[in-house]
């Protein structure tokens, strides 16, 4: 079996991209210092697969750590780095921690890929790297522009860094940019752990439904949008798990047009915030308490995906709509509760 190292493998996508890696005929080792994370997401995946995945805890800043990880796994045929801060908020508190960790991580990487000439490698990018389109639905070609918050900044450079290393090297590599990943995976045996107060929209209606949080705000319903609220690609987590077995695949079949080809995962459907909330209540039935509330600074208007390359070139299909987005993540936050688990 190839063996494919997976940075961030506790994570909420890390983790779901495990599942579908090794559903796929992978053999799978995760790295993650769990400083956002526990082994939780570990316990899972044997569950569903039956698969013990064996995690390196260490932080990828430490270069001898990260590289004491090829000495011991000469055989990793491609990385998937999901391993990076992404709490668009925070990384406005605390630029130089995201800075550090987010690009001193994806450098120690590419500097091991250099020297153990490891042939593949995917990063994990995010579509707000095109801040606020000019239009829409976005392609890959749209431009990157100045990035909203130093989380975002992070990404653009972490696109440039490889783009740059790609010129240079024999590896193959591939930028997804994601939308909005939301939902669980529908054994119901895993979904997102909410560290904190949620930031994103789908954790804060799940919480807010279940009563962890008294009520929740939609942040501005005056934007020039169908119903005043911003519009987003909401794409299942496991619809984006599937896109990066597809992407090592595409890569070990030399499939790529390029050393370092980019694809938007998203459904390319926009849903607004309002329209996200009602199909919470028709799946869940239970009857949200918001209140609207100032706009979020930084918030883009709308985006949402051209998703035709990834579609054509990686043969991507999306399995999962936006109700059974919000039906997994209503059962995700159950089982939250009623195992007691955070
Ligand atoms: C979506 C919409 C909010 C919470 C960010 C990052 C992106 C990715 C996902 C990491 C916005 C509104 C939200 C709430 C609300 N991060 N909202 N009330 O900002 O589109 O994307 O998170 O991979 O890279 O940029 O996602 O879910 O925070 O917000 O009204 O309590 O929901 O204002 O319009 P966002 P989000």
């Amino acid at each position: 079996m190839k063996k494919i190292l997976v940075t961030g493998g506790c994570g909420y996508i890390g983790s779901h991209t495990i599942v579908d890696l090794i559903e796929n005929g992978f053999e799978v080792i995760s790295v993650d210092d769990n400083s956002r994370s526990t082994l939780y997401a570990l316990n899972a995946i044997e569950k569903i697969t039956g698969v013990p995945v064996k995690n390196y805890t260490l932080n990828l800043t430490d270069f001898t750590a990260t590289r004491n990880i090829f000495l011991e796994n000469k055989d990793i045929v491609g990385i998937i780095h999901f391993a990076a801060y992404k709490a668009v908020g925070e990384s406005c508190e605390l630029p130089l921690m995201y800075y550090e960790n987010n690009l001193i991580s994806l450098i120690n990487l590419l500097k091991c890929v250099q020297e153990f000439k490891v042939p593949h490698f995917v990063f994990s990018s995010s579509c707000t790297v095109y801040g606020n389109p000019d239009s829409i639905p976005v392609t890959e070609n749209f431009p990157i522009k100045k990035a909203e918050s130093p989380y975002g900044a992070t990404k653009q450079m972490g696109e440039t860094i490889l783009q740059d290393f790609s010129k240079v090297s024999a590896t193959t590599s591939i930028l997804l940019r994601y939308f909005n990943p939301v939902g669980a995976h529908p054994s119901g045996l895993m979904g997102e752990l909410p560290l904190g107060k949620p930031m994103n929209l789908v954790p804060a209606i799940t919480q807010t439904a279940i009563g962890k949080l008294p009520k929740m705000y939609v942040w501005g319903n005056d934007y020039p949008t169908r119903d005043g609220s911003c519009i987003r690609d909401y794409i299942h987590v496991c619809d984006i798990a599937h896109a990066h077995t597809l992407a090592l695949q595409y890569l070990l079949a030399s499939k790529n047009k390029s050393n370092c080809d980019v694809f938007n995962l998203g459904t390319g459907d926009g849903v607004s915030v309002l329209e996200a909330i009602k199909t919470f209540e028709a799946v869940s039935n239970v009857k949200l308490n918001y209140e609207i509330g100032p706009r979020r600074s930084g918030d883009v208007i709308a985006i949402y995906a051209n998703n035709e390359l990834a579609v054509q070139l990686l043969g991507w299909r999306i399995q999962y709509g936006i109700t059974e987005m919000m039906d997994t993540a209503w059962k995700w936050e159950l089982k939250l509760k009623n195992d007691k688990i955070v």
